[in-house]
């Protein structure tokens, strides 16, 4: 193909990881532990590593302690399981669960700063839905460092990354998957510095490049969450897992919808509506506050619609109220100091004297790149790409199903991220891959389009009704006709989209550009999520349809879905992974289709 972008360089390297978070790097940590040496690319969208998202991870990680007198493994798998609606697999639920303790041993002698009780021991706190036996009274099963989890794991993993070698490619996007045949052999990656196309060969590569939360209007992710990695498989042909699973946390901080952490309810905050009413009580009797996110969030979604909202005039947006007055002053100077920051710089209010706003706030993709319980790609049930992992809140193994649990994440994105490396390892050949002749053809035919579209639109006005139309349609709450009509206007939103202009037609340092391509890639994530959400004629964990309440057995399956030509979107399916039920160990019985109550 003749274009006017050309590869200017290639790299060669035996792993490339796309996306510098949580859980890239830490699959780079265990591929230098395991292999010194090993020559590792890591490539990350953000000007540092050090801004990922994982980053802004507040609650903590949930891990049974082996030595806890009271928490057993199969509490935790039960309730991931059922915290999932029925809808995670058994496989992967056993794995994670199983290892979450010696990750946390991993991580504490990496040199995170796990906080400590008075005694000098790991100190931990609940969330939502982590119960001791089976349900009974909640578990204290997740550690933390005070309300900067995400800050200890990443100066952790970063570290680590660092010291076995790591090269960086800072402010750098990957636009294109490299195969040769059947095999992955790298991508084609953007840097933004120089505006330089470069190709990146590795024996294998590793997507890690977190959610697509900024496909909704609020959200608790960061700006550069844009569901680049999910894009590039789409793109590439390869399937998206239940896309229509998408996490709504009950608390972001009304406005900006900045996490407020599940930590404030952990430690005892309670939600109230207009009349100061306690209301979760009504939702949840037994769990209250500390219930599932999806309970939680339609609790307060419908406390609003049914008039019991705030409205308040400073941002316009109704919302409840989080109280954390009655809490000590330990608790809010030691436990929450960073979430008490954010309401006294982010709406000037005082926790510890004032009642303060929150609202639900898109957080989490529970579905993404479908991979077996080795973090490696699947192009369809049996079959697998080879030299492709991904890992993190871009891949679906699939550990939260349709809800996923407070600190589940934390403890996922960990253990994949190992498990990955060392599947990685053991995996990486000698070969060197040449670059393929048509390598840098899709990325080429979508720039030149990009730079040479000449309508009147510009693509930040798109992307905001884009993540409107998400959130009014797609949101915490969908209907079939609300749907459908979101499918239409995303169609004449691409088309739009398709006649933007740019106003610079610099390739180096050029922001127009990069969110012109995210544009592209929250259009055709939005196109999936939705049509997911339309096929899923029932309500299912964070997926809520109103025109289809309960939880079907005819939907016990994961969506696979496809993009079989440009727009065109195909649905598949995988079967759920039941294994703990089908081997009927003792408690298997609570690892069937069980009612979720809280
Ligand atoms: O509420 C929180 O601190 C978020 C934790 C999580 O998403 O796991």
């Amino acid at each position: 193909m003749t274009s006017k972008f050309k590869i200017s360089s290639t790299i060669h390297c035996d792993v490339l990881i796309v996306g510098a978070g949580g859980a890239g790097l830490r699959c780079a940590a265990e591929i230098l532990e395991k292999r010194p040496g090993t020559n590792i690319v890591a490539v990350t969208k953000v000007a540092h590593p050090q801004k990922s998202h994982t980053q802004t991870a507040q609650g903590g990680m949930a891990a049974v302690d082996p030595q806890d007198p009271v928490d057993k493994p199969i509490y935790h798998m039960f309730d991931t399981w059922k915290g999932s609606d029925c809808s995670a697999d058994q496989n992967i639920i056993r794995k994670i669960v199983e290892s979450g303790w010696e990750q946390t041993v991993w991580m504490e002698n990496h040199g995170m700063h796990l906080s400590r009780d008075e005694n000098g021991r790991v100190s931990k706190r609940t969330f939502g839905g982590h119960t001791l036996n089976f349900g009974e009274t909640s578990a204290f099963r997740c550690v933390f460092e005070a309300d900067r989890t995400g800050k200890g794991i990443m100066d952790n993993v970063w570290g680590e990354a660092l010291k076995g070698g790591t090269s960086f490619i800072n402010q750098a996007i990957a636009t294109e998957l490299v195969f040769k045949g059947d095999n992955c052999v790298g991508a084609i990656i953007f840097r933004q510095k120089d505006g330089e196309f470069v190709a990146v060969l590795a024996k294998a590569t590793v997507l890690a490049t977190g959610g697509n939360g900024q496909v909704f209007k609020v959200t608790t992710n960061c700006r550069q969450n844009t569901g680049d990695g999910l894009a590039i498989t789409i793109q590439a042909g390869l399937p998206v897992m239940d896309p229509e699973a998408i996490q709504f946390h009950p608390t972001g901080i009304v406005g900006p919808g900045i996490l407020a952490s599940e930590t404030l309810r952990s430690v005892g905050g309670i939600l109230r509506n207009k009349d100061l009413e306690p209301f979760m009580e009504r939702y949840a009797p037994k769990m209250k506050e500390l219930a599932p996110r999806d309970l939680v969030a339609r609790a307060i979604e419908t406390e609003i619609r049914e008039g019991r909202g705030i409205l308040n005039p400073d941002h316009d947006i109704e919302h409840v109220w989080i109280d954390l007055r009655h809490l000590s002053d330990y608790i809010h100077d030691v436990q929450i100091p960073e979430v008490s920051s954010f309401f006294r710089r982010f709406v000037n209010l005082d926790p510890k004297k004032d009642l303060c706003p929150v609202r639900p706030s898109n957080h989490y993709q529970m579905g993404g790149i479908p991979t077996n319980e080795f973090g490696e790609v699947q192009k369809s049930n049996d079959e697998l790409i080879h030299g492709l992992f991904a890992v993190g809140e871009c891949a679906a193994a699939s550990f939260h199903g349709f809800n996923r649990l407070g600190t589940n994440s934390i403890l996922e994105l960990i253990t994949m991220g190992k498990v990955a490396g060392e599947k990685g390892v053991a995996s990486l050949g000698n070969e060197r891959p040449e670059l393929p002749k048509n390598a840098g053809d899709m990325t080429f035919s979508l720039f030149s389009k990009f730079m040479e579209q000449k309508g009147r639109d510009n693509p930040g006005q798109i992307r905001e009704e884009m993540r409107m139309l998400m959130t009014e349609k797609v949101g915490v709450f969908r209907t079939e006709d609300g749907i459908g009509l979101a499918i239409e206007v995303l169609e004449e939103l691409k088309e739009r989209a398709g006649e933007a202009t740019l106003s610079s037609k610099s390739l180096s340092m050029n922001q127009e550009l990069i969110q012109r391509w995210e544009l592209h890639n929250l259009l055709s994530v939005s196109t999936f999520i939705a049509h997911g959400a339309l096929n899923r004629r029932e309500s299912r964990g964070g997926h809520f349809r109103e025109d289809f309440p309960e939880r079907k057995d005819q939907f016990n399956y994961h969506t696979l879905a496809f993009m079989t030509e440009p727009g065109q979107v195909e649905l598949g399916q995988r079967p759920i992974d039941m294994s703990i039920y089908e081997e009927r160990q003792e408690h298997y019985e609570k690892f069937g289709m069980i009612e979720r109550k809280y």
